[in-house]
């Protein structure tokens, strides 16, 4: 995909666009109602982009919806792609670029993982300190965008040092315990074997998802200052004899989805 092929998607949505965005919001599995609760001002169904990626998973249903949220002007992103739905590194972050071509300069990226650490459980809220991205393709792979980024990015600090501090402080402002640690990407759909959580443990990942990694790169790569949070629905693989679910993780994702919203919101106010 080259820098014009881009453009053009955004020249097609830019007329739609209610105001500039300042910040991003990527919003995961269990924050997929955060919008419910503010005035949007504008949505735009991926399906009414041409060129766009859509979501083929059942109830993730896509679009951008803009709405100031404490008077930040926000652009969200209500469902993501994801590799394993056979969309290529390039395309899964197209959004994002999409986002930084409307001007976003922060972005929140938010998702649902497994708990590999084991002080964590089922419901923990977790800040992404850095990730593991090797065991999956980088999304700068191709011909260097340099309208975007340089060739050979840095990624020594892709979770910016102020954001993650204003989640901490939010976190002790609402009493929300937060823990911190490394995210680790697969590419999914299927969920890991003991031996790879013990092995991802072993690399200092401290939970595993499939999403977030590539999108913080490619927004790094970018100059976009990036946080994150997953929230652990479940251990992973093997740490209990319980068999992972897809059902399972929706069901915890919602449960904590309540602590989730109050915290994104109480970030936007401090950033
Ligand atoms: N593994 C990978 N992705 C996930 C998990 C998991 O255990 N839980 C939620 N997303």
């Amino acid at each position: 995909m080259t820098y014009d092929d881009i453009l053009e998607i955004y020249n097609s949505i830019k007329d739609r666009i209610p105001f500039q965005p300042r910040v991003g919001l990527v919003l995961g599995s269990g924050l997929g109602g955060f919008a419910d609760d503010y005035e949007v001002a504008t949505s735009i169904p991926y399906s009414e982009i041409k060129g766009f990626p859509v979501s083929t998973v059942e109830g993730h249903d896509g679009r951008f919806i803009f709405a100031r949220i404490h008077d930040v002007p926000v652009v969200m992103m209500k469902g993501r792609v994801h590799l394993y739905e056979g969309y290529k590194t390039e395309e899964v972050v197209l959004p994002i670029r999409i986002m930084k071509l409307m001007g976003i300069e922060k972005l929140i990226l938010t998702n649902a993982a497994g708990g590999i650490n084991l002080d964590f459980s089922p419901g923990t809220l977790m800040i992404i300190t850095d990730h593991i991205s090797s065991f999956v393709p980088s999304p700068l792979i191709g011909k260097n965008i340099p309208e975007f980024e340089t060739r050979f990015p840095d990624m020594s600090a892709v979770y910016d040092r102020e954001l993650t501090d204003c989640i901490r402080k939010s976190g002790r402002e609402l009493g929300i315990e937060l823990k911190e640690g490394v995210y680790i990407q697969t590419t999914g759909p299927n969920y890991e074997t003991p031996a790879e959580i013990v092995a991802y443990r072993t690399l200092g990942a401290s939970a595993v998802g499939m999403s977030t990694a590539i999108e913080a790169m490619v927004a790094n790569a970018m100059g976009v200052r990036v946080c994150g949070i997953s929230c652990i629905t479940n251990m992973a693989s093997g740490v209990t004899t319980k068999p992972l679910s897809h059902k399972e993780v929706g069901e915890v994702a919602a449960r904590t989805g309540d602590n989730f919203k109050k915290l994104v919101d109480g970030i936007i106010g401090n950033l």
